[in-house]
């Protein structure tokens, strides 16, 4: 049987492959923008709503659900041994500006499914299995990703931070917080961290987001996450009308920018590896009008890396080329910002091991792989022993609306999750 020896008579694992995808569906629907993209953004009206189609969906499972100051959600099934340290898994329901419905969404919904399915089975817990619905694991609103378990992993300077943080229309982490229902007492975030004991393992369900596992293998079986950092920068000029300043009078901060992004190409592509990337993802000109120099313009740059060092390397040379370009073109360059600059997380043997036990057992073809998108489990890794489990999407496509991800492959991922559960709740 395939949950080990204390649990023989448990009957095989059933996912309702159809109920789930309804429910993908349906919480896609929950957007700010038309379908097939999804928006959603941290304390916004849909993203309460889905919160709230989320937690419904935990107590129709039957497990008991509370949610901390900046709303991370917890739904807890209890093991026969509660005072052991649970397993934990779970994910993240908010989506940027015009992307797909399955990035986090399947960790999330999969996750309640194959405690569903846990259920069905028979199976009774014995360290307790809890669900984790991570608050803005993207950076859209307030620029900090994986805002939540950041704080649940015990982010001092985060939630120092946050007492004084801004969106881009100027309103406050704590109003937009209460506006959404959490921070109602408190402005010191600290309650939300984590015990370092609280889990004895963590894992998490994601679609790849890349091209691997397409056509070739079901499940990928994550060894490490790549070291994420995200930039900020400001260059100044003095502006001025597009027809009346010559062209030898100017320090255009737009054109400061845009050598800069092009120096962020080339110092990432000659890193001597294809693990670096960068993107330049935000530029906005002001005053941003047709016939005017652009007075200042802001950059935000992402740089990953497997390896730590050789990222920061690149970091290093990037400030350098702001330097001088603003040197060069007589603009001041008024903010060079270096918003997170995270190490890179390893996942633990155990985990890999149970995971890749489960797979074989559903007689399912799996590949060990890099996580180059960040995740969640980069932070509960400071906390817990990490894995995470890849299900294969259509063409590698993430963050934009022809994201995909085939019931089969969401049906394979919640069975190898629910199954790695079961193994790591009886170890
Ligand atoms: C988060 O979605 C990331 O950028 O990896
Ligand atoms: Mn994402
Ligand atoms: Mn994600
Ligand atoms: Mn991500």
């Amino acid at each position: 049987n395939p949950f080990g020896s204390s649990a023989s008579d448990s009957s095989p694992l059933s996912v309702d492959a159809q109920a789930l995808q309804k429910q993908i569906d349906e919480l896609s629907t929950f957007s700010d923008t038309p379908a097939p993209s999804v928006t959603r953004i941290l304390y916004t009206e849909n993203d309460v709503l889905a919160r709230r189609y989320i937690k419904n969906l935990m107590g129709l499972a039957g497990l008991s659900v509370r949610e901390d100051a900046v709303g991370n959600i917890f739904g807890r099934w209890d093991g026969y041994e509660p005072e052991l340290t649970a397993v934990a898994t779970g994910s993240h329901i908010d989506a940027i500006p015009y992307s797909g419905k399955y990035d986090g969404v399947v960790g999330v919904l999969g996750a309640i499914e194959a405690i569903n399915a846990l259920k069905r089975s028979g199976f009774k817990p014995k360290r307790s299995l809890e669900i984790i619905l991570f608050t803005s694991e993207e950076p859209t609103r307030f620029g900090i990703g994986c805002l939540g378990s950041r704080l649940l992993a015990g982010g001092e300077t985060l939630a120092e931070a946050l007492k004084t943080m801004v969106d881009g229309q100027n309103i406050s982490f704590l109003e937009a917080a209460r506006s959404a229902g959490y921070a109602r007492g408190e402005d010191d975030l600290s309650s939300v961290f984590l015990k370092k004991d609280s889990y004895s393992a963590f894992v998490e369900l994601h679609i790849e987001q890349g091209p691997i596992l397409e056509d070739e293998v079901s499940i990928g079986i994550v060894t490490n996450i790549a070291a994420p950092a995200s930039i900020k920068v400001d260059f100044e000029g003095n502006g001025g009308h597009a027809g009346g300043v010559l062209m030898p009078d100017r320090n255009d901060a737009g054109l400061a920018a845009a050598e800069l992004m092009l120096a962020v190409e080339n110092h990432v592509m000659g890193s001597g590896s294809i693990d670096t990337v960068g993107t330049v993802g935000i530029l906005e000109l002001h005053p941003g009008a047709i016939n005017s120099i652009p007075s200042k313009a802001h950059l935000e740059i992402d740089v990953r890396d497997i390896d730590e060092d050789r990222r920061n390397a690149v970091i290093k040379k990037i400030h350098n080329s702001a330097k001088a370009i603003a040197k060069k073109r007589y603009v001041t360059l008024s903010e060079f910002k270096i918003i997170n600059q995270d190490p890179p997380a390893h996942s633990e043997k155990s985990i890999i091991e149970a995971t890749e036990a489960a797979s074989k057992e559903l007689k399912l073809t799996r590949k060990y792989m890099v996580s180059r998108a960040y995740h969640d489990s980069l932070f509960m890794a400071r906390i817990s022993p990490m894995g995470m489990i890849f299900i294969p999407c259509y063409k590698g496509y993430s963050h934009k609306p022809e994201e995909y991800a085939s019931p089969k492959d969401i049906e394979n991922g919640v069975k190898v999750l629910a199954l790695t559960l079961a193994k790591l709740s009886l170890s």
